[in-house]
């Protein structure tokens, strides 16, 4: 996946986008058949769907964009679209509706994608139409299947019962050259205006300056944070924001979601698999609020987008701004822990070849990470193709988050691609590195 989609041919173009979509579908149908019929219906937590809804939504919004806007064709099932429109329903409504059982489900999204490889195959990628030039409409409904699969793979993490899914280690960690990076900013380009997947939110490319800072050169670490739980951090006011410290006293937060200890022997739970806290691995399932509370312990505090953005991808040498941190290369595996290859954060050092020019180390990967801003449009901004995908969410309510995580692929996972939760979310694969503003006798 890069920028030179458009110097492919349409034939060539139109393989690359069947290679995609197959690939998602592979993960799709991987997430819900290794679970019963029974896991597939139920609702394993108030915050997420049944796995069920999200195969069935997958589906229609590949029904709705690609069989019926795209290919111009007969509606496959419109009965159903409103069961499986995301602001018609909130997640916890959703068991209750007359869904398609899991059956009826799998049928349907085959006879969809029947019909897409169809539209493919006589698509004109050239027709004038915007939502189809570089394959763009294929491509975010690539992007739309890959988030929900990450999606259901928190709704794995919180389903109980025996394991299901399973993957090799990451590899391991290493001694890092140094704990910070100083980051000498100056203007550098955000956003994209040639990634031709890129989401209307990631738009336009436009110059944004930064102000000296230092950032830390991976995340927090499981060990790191487990400071901070043992030295009173959760009951201590004084590094909670007014908000964080009223939230974790209404929610009784003590420590990461999904960690328990007892006789003082820390353990955290893992698709099923309850094991020793490993230490040396980025902390995930932390809110926005303990994000926020560990940096202000540790003297620090959270990175704006900006500095995120700036970190990932300014070359000092060139002056130039990097697709990744490593360059401009799609992403493999000697570059980041992308894709469910594996089920867990690697270890802090785990990816040198990952590495920025500057020397920050696992941007891309392992772990979505909180930053300190809001999500706003960028100057410039249109809403495209449709007011829902962003425009509704602007605003003070979420937070970005940058990197993707583990279970986020490769298709997403542009350094230019902005999440965005509620600053109390914790069943997703989020975690946080901190920044801060440099010492005098740092700045020359
Ligand atoms: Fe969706």
């Amino acid at each position: 996946m890069n920028h030179q989609l458009s110097d492919l041919s349409p034939e060539q173009l139109r393989a690359f986008v069947a290679g995609q979509l197959e690939r998602s579908r592979a993960r799709t149908v991987q997430l819900t058949d290794s679970v019963d019929t029974d896991d597939l219906i139920r609702q394993h937590s108030r915050l997420m769907s049944p796995l069920v809804w999200d195969y069935a939504h997958i589906g229609n919004q590949e029904e709705l964009w690609l069989v019926r806007d795209v290919g111009g064709r007969e509606p496959v099932r419109q009965d159903i679209d409103e069961l499986y429109d995301a602001f018609m329903h909130a997640r916890a409504d959703r068991p209750a509706l007359p869904l398609l059982n899991p059956t009826e489900t799998k049928s349907y999204v085959v006879e969809v994608r029947d019909k897409v490889m169809d539209v493919l195959d006589h698509v004109k990628f050239d027709g004038g139409r915007e939502l189809v030039n570089d394959g763009f409409a294929f491509g975010m409904i690539v992007q739309h299947e890959q988030q929900h699969d990450e999606t259901m793979l928190a709704t794995h993490q919180l389903r109980t019962g025996s394991p299901v899914l399973d993957a090799p280690a990451p590899p391991p960690g290493r001694r890092l050259p140094a704990a910070e990076v100083f980051v000498p900013g100056g203007v550098f380009e955000m956003g994209t205006s040639i990634e031709p997947w890129a989401l209307d939110n990631e738009r336009p490319a436009h110059p944004v300056h930064v102000a000296p800072y230092v950032i830390d050169t991976v995340p927090v670490s499981n060990g790191d944070y487990l400071e901070f739980v043992l030295g009173g951090g959760y009951e201590s006011e004084q590094w909670w924001s007014e908000a964080g410290w009223a939230h974790v006293q209404k929610a009784s937060l003590v420590a990461p979601r999904f960690w328990e200890v007892a006789d003082g022997n820390w353990t955290r739970t893992r698709f099923g698999h309850r094991e020793p806290l490993p230490l040396d691995e980025p902390v995930l399932h932390v809110c926005f609020y303990e994000a926020e509370a560990y940096a202000k312990w540790a003297g620090k505090r959270l990175p704006t987008e900006e500095e995120w953005e700036f970190a990932a991808r300014f070359d000092p040498a060139s002056g130039r701004t990097r697709r990744f941190p490593w360059g401009d290369e799609t992403p493999g595996p000697q570059h980041a822990n992308l894709g469910q290859r594996h089920l867990r954060p690697a270890p802090v050092g785990a990816y040198p070849g990952g590495a920025s020019p500057l020397g920050v180390e696992q941007l891309v990967g392992d772990c979505w990470e909180w930053t300190s801003s809001d999500l706003t449009p960028y100057p410039g901004f249109r809403a495209f193709p449709y007011d829902e995908y962003s425009l509704v969410f602007f605003g003070p309510d979420y937070k970005i988050l940058r990197g993707g995580s583990f279970g986020t692929d490769e298709v997403v996972a542009r350094t230019t691609f902005r999440n965005w939760d509620y600053p109390i979310r914790r069943q997703i694969f989020a975690g946080f590195r901190c920044a801060r503003d440099p010492k005098p006798s740092e700045l020359h």
